[in-house]
C-alpha cells in the first residue's frame, strides 16, 4: 500500500507540482528543487546560494561546448538534496559550473546516492574542488573515458559510510586489461539514517554561508518570509518541508491529497480532523499511509460525504478522542453519508480507544451496519439519543442481515477446495458464493461491495434444489489465504443478507522456485548468492537446496585455437559476467532496501536487471532432482551440494577457483517437498597473484639447445592457453635488461620445452603464461650456466681426450672464423663454469650474438 501512495505520490508531484518546479524560483538566495533540462533554466541557478531540495541536470542533449564556456555558479554552495548530472553534452568541467559548491546534504536521495553523474562523454573533469562533505548518500560517477583525476579525489573523506562507484565507462573497448576493474573504488555500505528535513529559522539573515568549514556545521538561517516562499512550513521555529516526527498538528480538514500528505507523521493532531473526500484514486491507500501515526485528537472527527472511504481501517493507531471542543458542541464522532463504508475502525483501536467527553452520530451510512456501531458506541461516555443514530438510517441497503448457512469449507489441494452449505428451503432464492484473496498482512478485509477495492470472485447459485449445497472452487492460488461468504438474495422481497466471512488457506503443495536476486563473484575464490522467496511461500519455506558446480572447461575449445598466435581476444570485459544481479518480479519479496537502488550490494558497477520470469531461457529452472557430491579439483571446490536452514537470504561460497564459471542452482524447500531449481553462473574474479608457472628443470648444453619444463601454475585465472619461454643469452658489456630474447611458445597443454637459442655460456630463463585473464604472466628470470655431460668415470678417461680434441678443434675453428670481432677471453673449453664466481662477467663470443628469431618447436 505504502509504495501505491508513493508511487501516486510521484505521479501527483510530476502533475501537479511539474509545472512549478520546472520553472524554478529564487529568494535571498534559496532556491528550491532545480530541474534544468534547458539551458535557459539552468541560467536560474544564477543567483543561488543553496538549492533546497535536488539539483537535477539531465538530458541538455544539443548544448556544446561553447555554451559552457561562459557558465558558472560560484554563488551555489550547497543542495539540500541530491545532484544528478546526466547527458549534458559538451559539457567538461562541473567544477567549472559550481566552483564553490561545498555541500550536498543527501536530505533526499536517489536510489540512495547523493551525487549522481552519469553518461557524461565529453566530461574530462569532475573538478568540485570545493566540495567538502556530502552528509548522506553515495556516489556515482559513470564517466566517459575523457575523464581524468577521477581516483585523485578522496571521495570515502568526503562522503563516509557510502558507497562510490567510480568508473570510466570504457565498457566498449576490449581487452584483456580492461577486464580488471581496478579504478573502482568499493567502500562497504554504512546504515543509511533518516535525516528529518529542518532548517532552522533565525529572525534575521546571517552571513553563515560566507564561512566555508563553518557554514558546513550550521544551519542555514531563513527567515519566515523566506520559508513560505520555499512553499515550506514553519514549525517549532523551524522551516520543514515535511512534518517532523511526533509531529503535532493543528486541525486537519482532508479534502485532497495534499491535504492528506500535510498530515504525514502527524502524531497529535491540536484540533479536530474532518475528512470530506469525494473521488480519488486509491484514496484508501493514501490515507493508510498518511494517517497511520495519527494518535491523539484533542478535539473530535466528522467523516462525511466520502464515497471511496470503505473503512476506517486507515486510523490504525488511533487512541484517544479528548472532546476539548465538540463538534455541535455535543459529539466528538460524527459519520454521515458515507455510501460505502462498511466498517469502521481495526479491532485494537475499537478495543483500546479511549474518548474523554461527547457522543457519536451515526446517519445516511446505507452499508454500515449497526452492529458496527454497537461496538464503538460505549466507548463514549455520553451515550447517543435516537436522534444520533436513527434506526433505519445505517445500513439499511442490505448485507447487514445475518444468515447463518452453516458454511463449511474443505480443503482439497493446493488449487481446489469443497464449499458446503445449507441452502433454505424458499424457492426463487439466489445464492452467491464470495471469495477473495487476503493479501498478506491484512487482517480485516471489506465484505464485497461496488466499491470495494478487492475483487471477490463469484459463483451464483439460483434457486438451489438440494438443501446442502456443495461446491468446488478450483484454479485457486496455492498457499494463499483466502476469505469466504455466502450471500442469499430474495428478489420478491429485494432483500440481501449475507454469512459471516470465513477463513481458509490453500495447501502448500510444492513451492515456487526461489529468485536469485544477486550473484555476484565477491573475490577471485567466493562468490556471494542471495535470493528472495515467493511471498506465498516464504512462511512455509524451511530451508534451501543449494549446489554450487564448477563449469568445465574443455581442454579441447581450448586447443582448437593456437593461442600462441591468436592475439584478437573477444572476451568480454564486461562486469555482467561476474556479477548477476536482478529485481525480482511482483510476487516476489522485494530484498533488501539496498537492492532497490541501482547497484549491487556487493560490486561495484554491477547494474541490477530488470526482473523477468523466475524460469526462462536466460535463468533455466531444473525439474532434475539429481544433486551433486561434494568434491574438490586441487584446492578448490568443484562440486559442493549445500543445504541451508531458512529463513536465510544470502549465502558466501568460499574456496571456488579464480576466473572460473561456476553454476549456482538453488531450490527452496518446504517440510516435505522442494521447488524446482533456479539456475545462474557466475564468474569468479581474476586473481592477481596468480598465473605464474614454476620452472622445475632447465638446462643449456654449449650448442645453445635450452631444456625447460615447469610445472603448471599453482593458482590459474580460467585456464593456461599458452607458455612463452624467454631465452636472454648472456653477453658480455652488454646490459641484461635490454637483451632481447629468443622466445618460444607452446600450448598451454604442454610443460616441457627444448629449444635451440644461440651458443652461450650462460642464459636467463623465463617463463610467461598467457591465461584466460592475463597475456602475459611472467615468473622471475632464471639463471642457468652451460653445463658439460658429466661422463661416468670408467670411461670417461677414454672418451675425454676424443672430446677434447672435438672441442677445441670446433672453437679453433670458430675462433678462426671470426677472429677479427673477438673479445681477448674466450676460454678454449669453459670446463670450470660450474665452479666459476657468479659474479663474474659473462663470456661470449660476439659473433655469435645472432639476429633475434624465433625458435618454434611446435606448431605456434
Ligand atoms: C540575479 O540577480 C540579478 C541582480 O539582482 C538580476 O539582475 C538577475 O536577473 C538575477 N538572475 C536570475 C536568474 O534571477
Ligand atoms: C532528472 O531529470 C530527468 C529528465 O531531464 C528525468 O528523467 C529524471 O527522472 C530526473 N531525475 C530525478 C531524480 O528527478
Ligand atoms: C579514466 O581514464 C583516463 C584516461 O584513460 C585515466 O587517466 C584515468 O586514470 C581513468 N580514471 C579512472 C578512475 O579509471
Ligand atoms: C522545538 O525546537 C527546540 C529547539 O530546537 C527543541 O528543543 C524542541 O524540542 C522542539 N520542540 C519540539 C516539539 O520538537
Ligand atoms: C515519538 O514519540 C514516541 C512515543 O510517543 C517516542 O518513543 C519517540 O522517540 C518519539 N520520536 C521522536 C523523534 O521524538
Ligand atoms: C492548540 O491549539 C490552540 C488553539 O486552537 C492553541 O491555543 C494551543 O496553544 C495549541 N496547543 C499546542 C500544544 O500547540
Ligand atoms: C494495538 O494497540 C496498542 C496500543 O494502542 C499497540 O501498542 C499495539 O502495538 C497494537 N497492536 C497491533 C497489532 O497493532
Ligand atoms: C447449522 O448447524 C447447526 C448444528 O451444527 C444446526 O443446528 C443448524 O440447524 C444448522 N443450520 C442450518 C441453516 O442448517
Ligand atoms: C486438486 O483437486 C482437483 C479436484 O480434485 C483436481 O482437478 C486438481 O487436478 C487437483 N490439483 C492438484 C494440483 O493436485
Ligand atoms: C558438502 O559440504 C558441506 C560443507 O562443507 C556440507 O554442509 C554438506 O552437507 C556436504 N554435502 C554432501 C552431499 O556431503
Ligand atoms: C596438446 O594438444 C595438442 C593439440 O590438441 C596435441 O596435439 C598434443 O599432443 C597435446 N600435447 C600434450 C602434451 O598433451
Amino acid at each position: 500500500m505504502a509504495t501505491r501512495a508513493i508511487v501516486w505520490l510521484t505521479i501527483c508531484v510530476l502533475i501537479s507540482c511539474g509545472s512549478s518546479s520546472s520553472e524554478p524560483s529564487e529568494y535571498h538566495g534559496l532556491c528550491t528543487n532545480m530541474f534544468c533540462n534547458r539551458l535557459s533554466l539552468l541560467r536560474k541557478l544564477q543567483n543561488c546560494t543553496i538549492v533546497l531540495g535536488d539539483l537535477n541536470i539531465s538530458l541538455l542533449e544539443r548544448t556544446k561546448r561553447s555554451d559552457f564556456k561562459e557558465l558558472s555558479f560560484p554563488n551555489l554552495k550547497e543542495v539540500t538534496g541530491f545532484v544528478v548530472v546526466y547527458r549534458v553534452a559538451g559539457l567538461e568541467s562541473l567544477g567549472q559550473l559550481f566552483p564553490n559548491l561545498m555541500r550536498i546534504r543527501g536530505n533526499t536521495l536517489m536510489s540512495n546516492y547523493a551525487l549522481i553523474i552519469y553518461d557524461m562523454p565529453k566530461l574530462r573533469e569532475v573538478g568540485l574542488y570545493n566540495l567538502l562533505k556530502i552528509d548522506r548518500g553515495g556516489v556515482i560517477i559513470w564517466t566517459g573515458p575523457l575523464t581524468c583525476y577521477l581516483d585523485t579525489i578522496n571521495w570515502k573523506a568526503i562522503a563516509p559510510n557510502s558507497r562510490h562507484v567510480l568508473r570510466n565507462a570504457s565498457v566498449s573497448s576490449k581487452g584483456l586489461r580492461q577486464r580488471n576493474v581496478a579504478s573502482s573504488v568499493l567502500v562497504a555500505v554504512g546504515p543509511i539514517r533518516r535525516v528529518v528535513r529542518c532548517v532552522d529559522i533565525i529572525r534575521t539573515r546571517t552571513t553563515v554561508l560566507a564561512s566555508a568549514l563553518q557554514g558546513l556545521e550550521s544551519n542555514y538561517c531563513v527567515t519566515g518570509d523566506e520559508c513560505r516562499h520555499m512553499g515550506r512550513l514553519s514549525w517549532n521555529n523551524t522551516c520543514v518541508a515535511d512534518c517532523p516526527e511526533n509531529y503535532t498538528c493543528s486541525s486537519l480538514i482532508l479534502q485532497t491529497l495534499a491535504s492528506i500528505q500535510a498530515a504525514a507523521r502527524c502524531v497529535r493532531v491540536n484540533g479536530s480532523i474532518t475528512i470530506h473526500i469525494r473521488t480519488m484514486p486509491e484514496a484508501m491507500s493514501e490515507l493508510r499511509y498518511y494517517l497511520k501515526s495519527i494518535k491523539e485528537v484533542s478535539d473530535y472527527i466528522v467523516i462525511y460525504g466520502s464515497i471511496v472511504i470503505t473503512s476506517l481501517d486507515f486510523l490504525p493507531s488511533l487512541q484517544k478522542i479528548e472532546g476539548q471542543t465538540l463538534f455541535d458542541e455535543k459529539y466528538s464522532f460524527v459519520v454521515y453519508d458515507m455510501e460505502n463504508l462498511q466498517t469502521l475502525f481495526t479491532a485494537n483501536v475499537t478495543n483500546n480507544l479511549e474518548v474523554n467527553q461527547g457522543s457519536l452520530r451515526f446517519y445516511r451510512n446505507p452499508m454500515l451496519c449497526e452492529s458496527e456501531i454497537e461496538k464503538i458506541r460505549i466507548l463514549f461516555p455520553i451515550a447517543p439519543s435516537e436522534l444520533d443514530i436513527p434506526e433505519g438510517l445505517n445500513g439499511y441497503s442490505g448485507g447487514c442481515d445475518k444468515v447463518s448457512l452453516n458454511l463449511t469449507v474443505e480443503v482439497k489441494n493446493e488449487t481446489s477446495v469443497t464449499v458446503k452449505f445449507h441452502s433454505e428451503p424458499i424457492p426463487d432464492i439466489q445464492y452467491s458464493i464470495l471469495y477473495v484473496i487476503v493479501p498478506r498482512g491484512l487482517r480485516t478485509i471489506s465484505v464485497p461491495e461496488t466499491c470495494s477495492e478487492t475483487d471477490w470472485d463469484a459463483i451464483n447459485i439460483h434457486s438451489p434444489i438440494n438443501k446442502d449445497v456443495e461446491m468446488d472452487l478450483s484454479a485457486l492460488q496455492p498457499a494463499t489465504s483466502y476469505a469466504i461468504c455466502i450471500e442469499k438474495y430474495d428478489p420478491l422481497h429485494r432483500h440481501l443478507s449475507r454469512s459471516d466471512v470465513k477463513h481458509f488457506s490453500t495447501a502448500v503443495g510444492k513451492p515456487e522456485p526461489p529468485f536469485i536476486i544477486e550473484l555476484v563473484a565477491s573475490s577471485s575464490e567466493s562468490v556471494v548468492i542471495r535470493w528472495v522467496d515467493h511471498l506465498a511461500y516464504q512462511p512455509h519455506v524451511v530451508r534451501y537446496e543449494l549446489d554450487v558446480v564448477l563449469v568445465n572447461i574443455k581442454s579441447s575449445d581450448i586447443l582448437a585455437r593456437n593461442h600462441c598466435t591468436y592475439n584478437n581476444y573477444e572476451w568480454l570485459d564486461d562486469y555482467t559476467v561476474h556479477a548477476k544481479i536482478m529485481r525480482p518480479p511482483k510476487n516476489y519479496d522485494a530484498g533488501c532496501e539496498s537492492m532497490c537502488g541501482i547497484l549491487s550490494t556487493v560490486t561495484m558497477g554491477a547494474l541490477v536487471d530488470e526482473h523477468f520470469d523466475v524460469c526462462n531461457i536466460v535463468k533455466r529452472c531444473d525439474f532434475d532432482d539429481e544433486r551433486p557430491k561434494n568434491s574438490s579439483k586441487g584446492s578448490y571446490i568443484k562440486t559442493l551440494a549445500l543445504n541451508i536452514s531458512g529463513p536465510k537470504k544470502d549465502y558466501q561460497i568460499v574456496g571456488l577457483a579464480a576466473y572460473r564459471d561456476y553454476r549456482f542452482k538453488l531450490k527452496a524447500c518446504t517440510k516435505s517437498q522442494c521447488s524446482q531449481s533456479v539456475t545462474n553462473t557466475v564468474k569468479t574474479l581474476r586473481s592477481d597473484s596468480a598465473d605464474i608457472a614454476l620452472i622445475s628443470f632447465v638446462t643449456a648444453d654449449e650448442k645453445g639447445i635450452v631444456t625447460v619444463k615447469w610445472d603448471s601454475p599453482r593458482i590459474i585465472n580460467g585456464a593456461v592457453l599458452s607458455y612463452i619461454v624467454e631465452v636472454y643469452p648472456v653477453i658480455k658489456f652488454s646490459d641484461v635488461s635490454q637483451m632481447m630474447p629468443h622466445t618460444a611458445c607452446v600450448s598451454g597443454n604442454v610443460t616441457d620445452l627444448v629449444m635451440k637459442s644461440v651458443v652461450a655460456s650462460k642464459y636467463l630463463v623465463r617463463l610467461c603464461t598467457k591465461t584466460l585473464a592475463s597475456t602475459y604472466s611472467c615468473g622471475e628470470k632464471e639463471k642457468i650456466v652451460v653445463a658439460f655431460q658429466v661422463i661416468p668415470t670408467w670411461w670417461w678417461s677414454g672418451i675425454f681426450f676424443g672430446i677434447f680434441i672435438y672441442s677445441f678443434s670446433c672453437v679453433i675453428g670458430w675462433r678462426w672464423r671470426s677472429r677479427n670481432i673477438v673479445t681477448d677471453d674466450i676460454p678454449l673449453v669453459d670446463a670450470t663454469s660450474l665452479y666459476r664466481n657468479e659474479s663474474e662477467p659473462p663470456a661470449v663470443m660476439m659473433s655469435d650474438f645472432a639476429p633475434i628469431y624465433n625458435i618454434p618447436l611446435t606448431d605456434c
